[in-house]
């Protein structure tokens, strides 16, 4: 296993090239399955999930090559159906083939995602939605067991709580099914929109993209002639490297960006007393006199996202003050807080309220534990501005996301090495 040693409080500056968004990447690999034809994939990002979802889609009989971040996929000759314990106990976004596998071929089985370290992360939503459209579901030996030979029918869904993975999965289940299907209370995410207008470039006769209600006329199991696109940039990964200059108080560029896509964190940055300038694909954070304490609450985009909670937390400690975090989406995604703590952080839980009192400059460097993908990259921003050499291990989290994050910071001036345990 590997760790990484950041060596704390060097000056960082400069530019940074932001990728491929993963989690717009993962929902449009699965999105290839209702493809007839071969399709070329820009800006793919070089994550460990991505390449995992491509074997996972080898595995099921695809054929698909990466060069740097571009890749060629054909799905034509998928004749499996099953997406097995080994891939999906590795990666939970595997759920994304049920929808796609289920409208193509009438029946699928998909490994039954377990939970994870943020949170129990049902897929009920999922299952409803997909027996609305008149498919049968069992759940057999840690299987998901999906049947509907007719083909799936359109339908009116209504979510009961707005969720990215089982919109995803729903709107490609609608772009096979037969008629018309209305998707309410869908989630808004710009990945969610990237889905949509990728899918709609294929021909699929889709309303209502970028808002809450979505109308899809089914293509009757008639595969899509897809068009080659590029990934969108990563918003997540942008609002990380936005919050490594804010607490490093550095001037820092980010380019291939989308800034509306960032306004909650964008907002949330100003809050504290951060000067930001926006350009069409870059953004640039200026250093700050002192940092303002802010209180945050994650929802559902436009809000702000939970995937920067972690990030915010290692930034307000180094705040002239105390902020208030409030996480409504995920029941336990406080496992960076008592690692910040041991780096000499003071922050207090109470259920999903966590109180961080700001003191500027106090943090010191130690060894500390990853245990999520956002988590281990707020303790790399941690590590940026604690005194002395930290070690982060099972950066394995921070690979499943973060392409070159160590790359990245080194050509900003950051002192970071990856070794060996
Ligand atoms: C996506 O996860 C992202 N993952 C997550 O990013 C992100 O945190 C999350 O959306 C929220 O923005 C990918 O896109 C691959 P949800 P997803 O379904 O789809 C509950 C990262 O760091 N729920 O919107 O799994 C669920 O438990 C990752 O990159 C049900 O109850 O999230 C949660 O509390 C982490 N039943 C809430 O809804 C369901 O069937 C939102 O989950 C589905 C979800």
């Amino acid at each position: 296993m590997k760790y990484l040693k950041i060596i704390g409080q060097e000056k960082i500056s400069g530019e940074v090239k932001i990728s491929g968004a993963k989690n717009a990447a993962l929902p449009l690999i699965a999105a290839t399955i209702l493809a007839k034809n071969t399709i070329k994939i820009g800006n793919m990002p070089d994550v460990v999930d991505t390449n995992t979802f491509f074997k996972l889609l080898n595995n099921l009989g695809s054929t698909s090559k990466r060069e740097k971040n571009t890749v060629t996929i054909n799905t034509f000759d998928i004749k499996e159906t099953k997406a097995t314990y080994d891939i999906v106990k590795t990666m939970r976004a595997s759920i994304l083939v049920l929808g796609p596998l289920l409208a193509r071929f009438g029946h699928c089985e998909v490994s039954l995602p377990g939970g994870c370290a943020i949170g129990q992360r049902p897929v009920d939503l999922h299952l409803k939605a997909l027996e609305a459209m008149g498919a049968s579901i069992e759940i057999k030996n840690g299987y998901i067991e999906a049947k509907c030979e007719k083909g799936l029918q359109g339908a009116n869904i209504v979510f009961d709580k707005v969720t990215v993975g089982g919109t995803e999965n729903t709107i490609m289940a609608a772009a096979l099914a037969k008629g018309k299907s209305k998707i309410i209370n869908a989630a808004k995410e710009p990945e969610i929109v990237q889905l949509c207008e990728v899918l709609k470039d294929a021909g699929l006769e889709i309303k209502g993209i970028g808002s809450s209600e979505l109308t899809i006329i089914g293509t009757n199991k008639e595969l899509l002639n897809f068009k080659d696109f590029d990934i969108i940039p990563d918003r997540i990964e942008a609002g990380t490297y936005l919050c490594a200059g804010a607490i490093a108080n550095a001037k820092l560029t980010l380019t291939n960006v989308i800034p509306k896509h960032l306004s909650a964190v964008l907002a949330k940055l100003e809050e504290m007393n951060f000067k930001i300038t926006k350009d069409k694909n870059s953004l640039t954070i200026y250093p700050t006199s002192f940092i303002k304490p802010a209180n945050i609450i994650t929802s559902e985009y436009p809000g702000f996202p939970t995937d920067m909670q972690a990030q915010f937390m290692a930034l307000a400690t180094q705040a002239q003050g105390t902020s208030v975090f409030d996480e409504r989406l995920f029941e336990n995604r406080y496992m960076h807080v008592s690692e910040l703590v041991r780096m000499g952080a003071d922050i207090h839980l109470n259920g999903n309220i966590a109180s961080i009192h700001g003191k500027p400059g106090t943090l010191s460097a130690t060894d500390v534990m990853a245990t999520d993908l956002r988590a281990s990259s707020a303790l790399v921003l941690a590590a940026l501005v604690a005194k002395g050499e930290t070690n982060i291990h099972r950066i394995y989290h921070l690979d499943r996301g973060y392409e070159d994050l160590e790359g990245k910071l080194k050509l900003l001036g950051a002192n970071v090495s990856r070794h060996n345990e």
